[in-house]
């Protein structure tokens, strides 16, 4: 799975580069996209991936200090971005500033300042990879939440999951606007999840298979 996920990330990489000159992608945290960034920083994928033109944003985040094992960006700069050629400038990690809701705003006006969608339009990142809980939720949209049914704000303030903190997070509109979006998933208490979301027809208060339903799956 990390290597299916490494090889997607380089060729959806390749081909944004090639059509429209740059790259843009959001990471998810947690334990499942680890050995893949991992993979990033190693032989071929750090040299296949064109770094330069690559510009990285988060999913979610907790709001946590960055050398806390629980922050979604101080694993993935330990991960790899730590050995990747990317410019400091083209990492853009979510920080939950004097408060979570400051920082989910100055976030939303980052993504908006970076892509200067058209008006009344939403940013379209290349790829958006995500994990997946047990109970169907994804980046920190939780079963039951407000933030899940959020049709205009892209970026909120929520509170919740393990670790059970103020967490920014991207909503369903922006997620579900990506070129490619990508839910990696591996192991048995991931098996059960991934069946509801893709095989039974109605799940009640599943935030993946709002997603999924979104984008007509
Ligand atoms: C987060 C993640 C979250 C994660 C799932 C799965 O910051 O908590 O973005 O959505 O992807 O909780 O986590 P695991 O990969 O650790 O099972």
């Amino acid at each position: 799975m990390a290597l299916e996920g490494a090889n997607i990330f380089t060729a959806v990489a390749k081909q944004a580069v090639n059509q429209r000159g740059n790259f843009s992608v959001a990471l998810s945290g947690g334990s499942t996209p680890r050995l893949m960034h991992r993979m990033l920083a190693e032989e071929p994928y750090i040299f296949e991936n064109p770094w330069d033109k690559t510009h990285l944003f988060w999913v979610d985040e907790r709001c946590v200090p960055k050398n806390n094992p629980a922050s979604n960006y101080g694993n993935a700069k330990r991960d790899f971005l730590d050995r990747v050629p990317i410019p400091d400038s083209q990492v853009h990690p979510m920080s939950c500033d004097q408060t979570p809701e400051q920082g989910a705003k100055k976030y939303q006006s980052e993504i908006m300042n970076f892509f200067r969608p058209k008006a009344e339009g939403f940013p379209v990142f290349d790829l958006i990879l995500l994990g997946i809980g047990s109970d169907g939720h994804i980046a920190s949209l939780f079963p039951g939440q407000p933030a899940v049914q959020e049709k205009k704000e892209i970026v909120l303030a929520v509170k919740g999951g393990n670790p059970d903190v103020n967490r920014i997070t991207m909503t369903l509109p922006i997620i579900g606007h990506a070129r490619h979006t990508v839910i990696l998933a591996s192991g048995e208490e991931k098996a059960a999840v991934i069946r509801s979301v893709f095989e039974e027809d109605y799940v009640p208060r599943m935030p993946a298979k709002k997603l999924v339903r979104s984008l007509g799956m």
